[in-house]
């Protein structure tokens, strides 16, 4: 879905209008994609909007910034309250959060360490990432001929724009030969995750899926369905998992901020289970969306309300 266009962008810590939240293309981030980012979720809830895991996202991008040696003028706290002013400013219920750092504008050439670290703040609207179907359908996705990055080559732990290279060319690859989603392996042909998701295979009620050191990103959603899963009595196993058990699996589906719960119908026209969302993935969305749509007790203080002016909602 295209961008609106409109509404305010924090930019190391003024607002602007979305129209003039430009850089240079000289900025070091535009040649050699030096930039950590979040995806974070408000959610509209009985209590008023609600981030949910804000906490966790804000410091996974500090923990990114870490790796690659990024200082920003903001701690984390401060950073924070520049996410909430940003969707207080723009009046949104519920949106997306994208917080990003970047090397930004001095001279170019690979060492970013010369160029400062600059910080944006982007919110907009945005539903179910894979189509307003998928969630109750499922999705159809393949196994790609791409694989994720070796270990100590690109720190698969650092949410960095460097990474999304590969998972640009996962995506391609599956959307060209018909199917919403791809799925790498790791470089030891294990299962590793999705573009922009994390996976979850279920057989015989339990619940696996591949353990950070299979080049994930340590995804908060994952974090929060392996809760969620055992809250609701499901054994789950974090461990190194062959291709072949994604044929095998009773249910499959993808965990992530932009893709929620998503089930996957098919894996290389292979039907998964009975080719329609499972049993124990509709239990795991139901826990999940009553969770963060606020109907449930927040039991494990993943939600952060938030007041949205009533003259910006009318803006
Ligand atoms: C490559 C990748 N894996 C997993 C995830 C899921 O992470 P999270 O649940 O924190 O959004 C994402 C989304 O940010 C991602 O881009």
């Amino acid at each position: 879905m295209a961008f609106s266009g409109t509404g305010k962008v924090w930019m190391n810590g003024k607002l602007v209008d979305w129209a003039n939240a430009n850089i240079h293309v000289a900025s070091h981030v535009v040649h050699y994609a030096s930039a950590v980012f979040e995806g974070a979720r408000c959610y509209k809830t009985p209590l008023g909007s609600a981030f949910f895991r804000l906490d966790a996202h804000i410091r996974r991008l500090y923990d990114s910034a870490r790796i690659y040696r990024m200082d920003y003028a903001l701690g984390q706290d401060a950073f924070t309250q520049a996410v909430v002013d940003t969707v207080q400013a723009n009046g949104l219920e519920a949106c997306y959060i994208r917080p990003i750092l970047y090397r930004g504008y001095h001279e170019l050439g690979v060492n970013p360490m010369t160029c400062p670290v600059d910080g944006t703040i982007l919110v907009w609207e945005w539903g179910a990432y894979l189509g307003p179907e998928a969630l109750e359908r499922g999705v159809d996705a393949c196994v790609s001929s791409w694989a994720r990055a070796a270990p100590n080559t690109f720190p698969a732990m650092a949410k960095s724009a460097a990474n999304y290279a590969n998972s640009a060319l996962i995506k391609m690859e599956a959307l060209l030969g018909g199917y919403s989603e791809g799925i790498a392996l790791d470089p030891n042909g294990r299962i590793s995750e999705g573009s922009g998701q994390n996976i979850f295979i279920v057989r015989d009620e339990i619940l696996h899926t591949p353990p950070v050191s299979a080049s994930v990103l340590p995804g908060i959603t994952r974090d929060t369905v392996m809760t969620l899963a055992q809250d609701l009595g499901y054994q789950v196993r974090e461990q190194e998992l062959p291709r072949e058990m994604l044929y095998i699996g009773d249910e499959v589906f993808f965990v992530g901020t932009a893709a929620e719960i998503t089930p996957i119908k098919s894996i290389d026209k292979v039907q998964i289970g009975a080719g329609r969302r499972g049993p124990v993935t509709t239990a795991l969305q139901q826990a999940f969306f009553d969770y963060v749509n606020g109907v449930v007790p927040d039991k494990y203080n993943w939600l952060q309300t938030v007041e949205i002016p009533s003259v910006a909602k009318t803006r």
